[in-house]
């Protein structure tokens, strides 16, 4: 196992690739703590962890709130002393295929915010508690529209921020030995999407991406659990300040 005696906190645990990654890490003998808007999602994954023999907590939070970042964190330190992994994974794109032309100031607030905020604010506080640790594996969630989407405006310039702030914070941290990447999946198969869609779109959207992908198939949420299991575990000590595309080989 290679998260024995880690503390391991994911965001936007409730979710498709949240919930595959705090079981992954569960699996690996980590102590996870579930945190995301939805709690009632939260405590399903968490069921389901200990029903396979993990452990660990859930937590409400939405983390574009300052405050409830604030809450959850001292939560954490008065629960667990210590974090040793932080996977920031919330986030979604509430701006979808407007043009340009039609890009929304609200919206493009609230999309900064649920994205590259929200994963600033969690760096932040789990960073202080890191720093004295002298150990953090930090692994925030970006997405392969950090190269650019004709569509997803508001959205890929987040993905794009946290890649930058990602970067920023690795060379900040590593005289601490904590280290800060990125993952950048391509199109990954979540429930939310055909809840968005409906069966039919989501579909033909899944096989159109699926032909243009080398491999010929999208990803699953298992496929980026790896991805960050690997990132959040030791054998990727010496790895920091770097952005993994989960993509099978799309872009290239
Ligand atoms: N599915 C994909 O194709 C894909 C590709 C690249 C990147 N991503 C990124 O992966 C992450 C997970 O997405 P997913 O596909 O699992 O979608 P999802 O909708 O299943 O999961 C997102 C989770 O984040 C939570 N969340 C959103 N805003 C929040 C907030 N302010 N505070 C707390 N929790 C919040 C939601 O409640 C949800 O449970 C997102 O950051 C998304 O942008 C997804």
């Amino acid at each position: 196992m290679r998260l024995q005696q880690k503390t391991a906190l994911v965001t936007g645990a409730a979710g498709g690739i949240g919930s595959a990654i705090a079981r992954c890490f569960a699996r690996e003998g980590a102590q996870v703590i579930l945190a995301d808007v939805d709690f009632d999602g939260c405590t399903r994954v968490l069921d389901d962890i200990r029903q396979a023999g993990g452990d660990g907590s859930a937590f409400r939070a939405d983390l574009s709130d300052e405050q409830q970042v604030l809450a959850l964190f001292s939560r954490i330190r008065e629960r667990y002393g210590r974090l040793d992994i932080l996977a920031n994974i919330a986030g979604g794109d509430i701006e979808p295929a407007a043009s340009v032309e039609e890009l929304d100031a609200e919206k493009i607030s609230r999309n900064l915010d649920m994205n590259l905020k929200s994963c600033m604010l969690c760096c932040r506080e789990a960073v202080k508690i890191m720093k004295p640790q002298q150990y953090g594996r930090i692994v925030n969630m970006s997405s392969l529209v950090y190269r650019g989407s004709p569509a997803q405006f508001s959205y890929s310039a987040s993905k794009g921020g946290i890649f930058s702030f990602t970067r920023s914070i690795a060379i900040a941290l590593g005289s601490s030995n904590i280290t800060a990447n990125a993952l950048a999946p391509a199109l990954v198969e979540v429930d939310a999407f055909v809840r968005a869609l409906g069966q039919e779109r989501w579909n033909a959207l899944a096989r159109a991406s699926a032909e243009r992908y080398p491999l010929g198939r999208i990803a699953t949420p298992d496929d980026v659990a790896n991805a960050a299991l690997f990132l959040a575990s030791d054998d990727a000590a010496f790895i920091t300040g770097q952005l993994l595309e989960i993509s099978g080989g799309a872009r290239l």
